[in-house]
């Protein structure tokens, strides 16, 4: 390659203007001695003149490296030198150099960086600094432009700051250039890339001069084959941190290598995140942000993704937002509602296995399933008369519920108890029936009938059918759901009443979740969401559940996920601390103004991340932290997922006309 271009070189000097551009470059076949290298290497390597013609006949307009080949069409390559004139540099500054992206739509050309480095002697940048504050400051003596007088005393106290931190040994000293070089087979594309940067970095006080007359030579400053691949003109001297901030690092990285992707950082690489992953002491997350910064978003894509990987979710919805996107996948959103059609009955066994002497046995989960509805009850006896719950109140709750499963259903540890045994049928059937479970309506006949009782029943009445208050008896029923059967669930609480049915329906589906779902099943990996997870903290018996749960699921192979809009409400409270302790990830979406003081403490975060959440952040841009590691992050979504997704109905349509819009494409 090297050679070709060197003989056509010298044929060049060789030749009269009068050459035609195809002498210039053409060689006789008997001057060359092919090698291997001829074979991959291309036809032609020259740099354009303006006045030059490309293959097509038209007008090359400028200074370009047209690589040409005889299988492939021309690629052209125009190469720029950056030089700052802003004097300061700062993290991330050429981040869109390195994603290439600067709103160029389709625009189809590429772009390559060198940034090349030399250090510097101290004491010789040292003798160099002094020189130029010595000639400032002589000049300052002059008569001048008060304008020109104010730049010098800027450039002044620059230098002598710089002094100061190479003295210091604060800082070292290089000379670094910045190379980038725009390429595209098609000459258009080059020359308004080329364009666009420029604008560009101009906007941003970076200047990109492009050495014409010299493109070829710089473009070999881009391989290995030059020992000295500066010119003086383009190089610049810089300081320890002005040349990182150049580089593409310093932003972190989350370190997973398998899981889904839940995003992309601000270098377009993918994030990987798999809460099963062995480095994490559990399994659980928290989403932070203020109102409408993507965090049910977020949480969706994440649960869409893993329930793909095999992992089962529940989901507790406080507002309904997640109502569309269950039902669209045909699972059941059980609305605690009196008119949904999906029931729960938390009096419901189940079959569970359990390790009796090292032996594993099923057995039905009687006793947690009893405590879990005693304290339900007393809930539900609380809300209207906190005195009446006294010691032997409570002992004969427990004892009628007792013999609710043992004498009325004839219901024990032993799983076959849960089948009907037909006494007259002559065959086995293989499909056995199920018995019906004891009801909170069954409860409250019992407790009538004993005089000691017969007051709470009372109370209890407005919760079962037989009270006046179908919206109050919800869970007066037998369930209608079979978690067994579906990859995903909800309870909806949207249209319970905020004051006595959705503190009581968050309490009951939780303390369903817990025995039916999470504590289930070990071999299996699920994940229980709960979203508005600030709600939950409001009250004391829910926040306690919820801070255990985070703290005892890993132990059944489960993970929590908390989304919470106000930080402070989880700070304030001893569980909510509990729960951010007990979370190795935490996503922290975009905040608002009057949180960010406190979380920047809270979280230890920098002041750049702290500006971060504040200014740029939004639509599932913000900082994910794993463990002690941490990137900046966007939530991606396909646009299938955005349509999916989209909580806000006033955008489903357009969501929903985007997606189709691709699939014509
Ligand atoms: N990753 C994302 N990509 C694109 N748009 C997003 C993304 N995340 C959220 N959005 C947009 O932002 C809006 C708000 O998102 P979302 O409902 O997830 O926020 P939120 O933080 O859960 O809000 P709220 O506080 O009301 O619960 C949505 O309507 C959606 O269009
Ligand atoms: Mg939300």
């Amino acid at each position: 390659m090297f050679k070709l271009f060197k003989k056509a070189d010298k044929t060049n000097k060789k030749s009269t203007e009068q050459q035609t551009e195809f002498q210039k470059i053409h060689i006789k076949s008997e001057d060359t001695v092919p090698t291997e290298v001829d074979f991959i290497a291309p036809t032609l390597i020259r740099e354009t003149t303006p006045k030059d013609l490309t293959a097509e006949g038209v007008n090359v307009g400028d200074y370009y490296v047209e690589i040409g080949g005889t299988t492939e069409f021309a690629r052209y390559y125009r190469s720029f030198y950056a030089e700052i004139t802003g004097g300061s540099t700062y993290a991330g500054m050429f981040d869109n150099l390195y994603v290439g992206d600067f709103g160029q739509g389709s625009l189809e050309a590429d772009i390559d960086i060198g940034i090349h480095v030399e250090p510097v002697d101290t004491s010789t940048e040292l003798d160099s600094v002094a020189s130029r504050i010595r000639s400032i400051k002589s000049d300052l003596y002059r008569e001048m432009p008060d304008e020109k007088r104010e730049k010098l005393k800027d450039e002044l106290y620059d230098l002598e700051e710089r002094q100061r931190r190479l003295r210091q040994n604060l800082e070292k000293a290089f000379r670094a250039s910045l190379q980038i070089v725009v390429s595209a087979n098609d000459l258009k594309n080059v020359k308004r890339f080329s364009n666009l940067i420029i604008r560009r970095f101009a906007g941003n006080q970076i200047i990109l001069r492009s050495p014409d007359g010299k493109q070829l030579d710089a473009f070999f400053n881009m391989t290995p084959l030059r020992d000295t691949a500066t010119y003086k003109e383009h190089t610049f001297s810089y300081e320890t941190s002005n040349l990182a901030d150049m580089f593409p690092f310093g932003h972190g990285k989350i370190s997973h290598s398998s899981g889904i992707i839940w995003g992309r950082d601000n270098l377009n690489r993918p994030i990987f995140y798999n809460a099963w992953d062995n480095s994490l002491m559990n399994r659980n997350a928290v989403i932070m942000g203020g109102s409408g910064a993507g965090k049910t978003n977020s949480a969706l894509r994440l649960i869409h993704h893993d329930i793909f990987r095999g992992v089962r979710h529940a989901i507790i919805c406080p507002k309904g937002d997640y109502r569309r996107y269950v039902e669209e996948m045909g699972c059941p959103y059980i609305d605690l509602g009196e008119h949904s059609p999906y029931k729960i009955n938390f009096f419901d066994v189940d079959i569970e296995e359990q390790n009796i002497n090292g032996q594993i046995v099923k057995r039905v989960n009687i006793e947690s399933t009893i405590a879990a509805a005693r304290t339900i009850i007393y809930r539900m006896i609380r809300i209207l008369d906190d005195n009446v719950l006294t010691g032997i109140i409570k002992t004969r709750i427990d004892q009628k519920i007792r013999e609710l499963y043992r004498d009325d259903k004839k219901i024990t540890v032993d799983p076959s108890s849960l089948f009907e045994l037909d006494e007259d049928a002559t065959t086995i059937s293989m499909t056995p029936k199920l018995k019906e479970m004891p009801t909170i309506g069954d409860l409250y006949l019992k407790l009538k009938e004993d005089p000691e009782t017969k007051e709470v029943a009372e109370l209890l009445k407005s919760f079962t059918r037989h009270g006046d208050s179908p919206t109050q008896a919800i869970f007066d029923c037998q369930s209608t759901v079979r978690l067994a059967d579906t990859p995903l669930f909800a309870f909806g609480l949207a249209d319970l009443d905020d004051e006595i049915m959705k503190p009581l329906g968050l309490f009951i589906s939780t303390k369903w979740l817990s025995t039916k779902f999470s504590h289930k099943d070990r071999h299996i990996q699920k994940r229980v969401v709960v979203d508005e997870a600030q709600i939950p903290m409001e009250d004391e018996e829910t926040a306690r559940w919820l801070e255990n749960e985070f703290r005892v699921v890993r132990f059944f192979n489960a993970s929590m996920v908390a989304i919470t809009q106000g930080v402070e409400v989880f700070a304030r409270s001893q569980y909510g601390l509990g729960i951010l302790k007990n979370s190795p990830t935490k996503l922290f979406l975009k905040q608002d103004s009057i949180d960010i003081d406190d979380m920047q403490k809270k979280f230890s975060l920098t002041a750049y991340e702290a500006r971060f959440l504040l200014e740029t952040a939004g639509s599932g841009l913000g900082i994910l932290r794993i463990n002690e590691e941490r990137s900046i992050i966007q939530v991606t979504l396909s646009p299938y997922e955005e349509y999916l997704f989209e909580t806000d109905p006033n955008k489903i349509q357009a969501k929903r006309d985007a997606y189709y819009a691709t699939l014509r494409r």
